[in-house]
């Protein structure tokens, strides 16, 4: 089976982030055939049209790099009132950036959140769909990975609940599945 090289990020800066960890345990569960790099936005900084002016500051350059060289991207990312926080979509407008063709352009990702409340990530997720379409990237319909009580499912950053990695797992594989048949349909 062809190796799939999947780059993956956090909507969070916390050390002790539930996004965090929910991708960590993506990396350790995926397919064998599926490696995921983790790239921290950290360094990432605030959109800003002056600095990109004066040319990409390195974590930028990097990002889009690395959005390019992937065969599809992960995103887990938290719910802030109700949609995606601004290190989500500070990244995702980064990278959306030319030069053309643009990072986002045609690449398939694959969409996931934790959050301690009741409904998961469902407002952010739909607000990241939403985001995603706009710079024409290819979002796996249907399936997704919302995370409730994510407070329960975790200790000390480790995802200790097994039927959520059971599910994450499945998921990654579906996602392995579904990024092969676009490379398949693309050849
Ligand atoms: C400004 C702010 C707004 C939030 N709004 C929501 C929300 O709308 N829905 C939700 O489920 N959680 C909300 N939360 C709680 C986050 O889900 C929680 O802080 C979560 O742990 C953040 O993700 P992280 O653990 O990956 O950092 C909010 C938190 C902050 C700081």
């Amino acid at each position: 089976m062809k190796q799939i090289k999947m780059l993956g990020f956090a909507g969070s800066l916390r050390k002790a982030s539930f996004n965090r960890a929910l991708l960590r345990a993506t990396t350790e569960v995926a397919p064998g055939h599926m490696e995921i790099d983790v790239f921290d936005l950290a360094d990432v900084p605030l959109y800003n049209g002056d600095i990109e002016a004066e040319g990409d500051p390195e974590p930028v350059a990097a990002l889009k790099r690395a959005i390019h060289a992937a065969d599809g991207v992960v995103i887990a990312t938290p719910e802030y009132n109700q949609g995606m926080p601004a290190v989500t979509k500070n990244a995702i407008d980064w990278a959306s950036r030319p030069p053309k063709p643009q990072a986002w352009d045609g690449k398939p990702v694959v969409i996931m959140g934790a959050s301690p409340g009741r409904l998961g990530t469902v407002s952010a997720q739909r607000s990241l769909r939403e985001t995603l379409s706009a710079v024409n990237a290819r979002v796996m319909p249907q399936s997704r990975v919302l995370l409730s009580g994510a407070g329960k499912a975790f200790e000390s950053g480790m995802l200790v609940d097994e039927a959520t990695r059971e599910r994450l797992g499945k998921f990654m594989n579906q996602a392995a599945e579904w990024i092969a048949r676009l490379e398949e349909a693309a050849a």
